[in-house]
């Protein structure tokens, strides 16, 4: 196991915004595209609510600028101070390039590095901890973390999709990492996880350049203009193949194992206990599997923070929106153990242990 304290140098959030969208979208307005009730998405999710961006105004990197702006101001610097900047999303404003570097343009940064990070649900405790090592080596002092996603743009709303597009809503999270002397101050270790072997269970497909089963034509029977189908068909419209899948039951049990796994793992390298935890961030997958967690690890009410009832699952940008709100209400205060914890497709799962 690699362990992260090879430098005495930590780092810590030195500033943190959040940002979702003023469109509220409530389970009584999905009555109106799918067979779902209120009741439904309540008792199995926990959601009551979710923002959705503006159509065409809004993308995930737009509203990624409104939260890191907040997280740069809150640091005391300017965005030509930052840099470098890692970006997790699984919604993109493009195929490529990436989020990071629409960022860097939107926000008139330096020619700094952007890195773009595709962890899903995991995505953004991935990129605090690589922002983190990068601050431990020396290498920066003021790493821009961002996660956001703009999901509604490519989800199924008919009855077909109820399963997922019910669960997910739009929004973005930002800190700013830099170093720390402080002895009771920072991130103390992150722990990243995969298993491939059920890739497919939550996964969108295409575009893509694996091979799809209703594609029996041999390349060599391809008429002219035909190739690039292989890509993104009508075909694979015609399957529903441009919308993601997900065998919920099946990421429910994974989800409950490994989030308890990697908090312990976290807790344990550091000398720790449950009983030390003085908030909790869960990624808001659904509100069940946090209270899973919670009662397998005996963990009171004041110690863990959910807000998917307002938000939804907002994938890459939850933690950061959880951990934001928690602090801007007083929950977090300087000297607190904080967790930050994930799960997600891949399966992926990741947690980062700090102190506020
Ligand atoms: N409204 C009404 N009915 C719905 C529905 C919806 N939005 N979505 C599914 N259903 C129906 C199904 O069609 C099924 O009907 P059937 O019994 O007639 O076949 C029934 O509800 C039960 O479906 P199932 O998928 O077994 O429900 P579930 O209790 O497992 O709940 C999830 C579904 C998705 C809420 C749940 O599995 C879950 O949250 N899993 C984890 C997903 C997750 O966290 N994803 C994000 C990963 S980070």
């Amino acid at each position: 196991m690699p362990q992260n304290n090879f430098a005495s140098r930590k780092s810590k959030i030195a500033g943190i915004g959040m940002y979702v969208p003023p469109n509220v979208f409530t389970n009584l307005d999905l009555t109106k595209y799918m067979d779902t009730s209120d009741e439904w998405i309540q008792e199995r999710t926990g959601i009551q609510e979710r923002r959705y961006a503006h159509r065409t105004n809004e993308t995930t990197t737009t509203m990624a600028v409104e939260a890191a702006t907040i997280a740069i101001q809150r640091a005391g610097i300017t965005p030509q101070e930052i840099d470098f900047i890692v970006f997790a999303t699984l919604s993109p404003d493009y195929y490529f390039p990436g989020c990071g570097v629409l960022l860097q343009r939107a926000m008139k940064m330096k020619e700094i590095g952007a890195l773009d990070v595709r962890n899903q649900c995991s995505g953004f405790v991935y990129a605090l901890s690589v922002a983190d090592q990068f601050i431990k080596t020396g290498m920066y002092k003021n790493i821009l973390v961002v996660g956001s996603e703009k999901h509604s743009f490519g989800l199924d709303f008919t009855t077909r999709g109820r399963n997922i597009s019910v669960i997910f809503g739009d929004g973005a999270g930002a800190v700013v990492l830099q170093s720390t002397e402080e002895d009771n101050q920072g991130i103390l270790s992150t722990h990243l996880h995969s298993d491939g072997e059920s890739a497919e269970i939550l996964a969108m497909y295409n575009p893509g350049t694996h091979a799809n089963h209703w594609m029996e034509t041999p390349v060599a029977d391809f008429n002219e203009g035909e190739m690039g189908d292989m890509f993104m068909s009508h075909a694979m419209i015609d399957h529903a193949q441009n919308f993601p899948n997900m065998d919920g039951p099946a990421v429910f049990k994974k989800a409950i194992v490994k989030f308890p796994e990697v908090i312990m793992e976290a807790l344990q390298t550091n000398g720790l206990a449950t009983a030390d935890i003085n908030m909790l961030i869960p990624h808001q997958a659904n509100l069940r599997i946090a209270q899973f967690v919670q009662q397998k690890l005996q963990l009171r009410d004041d110690q863990v923070y959910n807000n998917i009832q307002h938000y939804g699952n907002t994938t890459a940008a939850s933690v950061p929106i959880a951990l934001c709100e928690a602090w801007e209400k007083g929950l977090i205060r300087d000297g607190d153990l904080v967790c930050l914890a994930a799960f997600g497709s891949g399966f992926t799962w990741a947690s980062a242990l700090l102190r506020w």
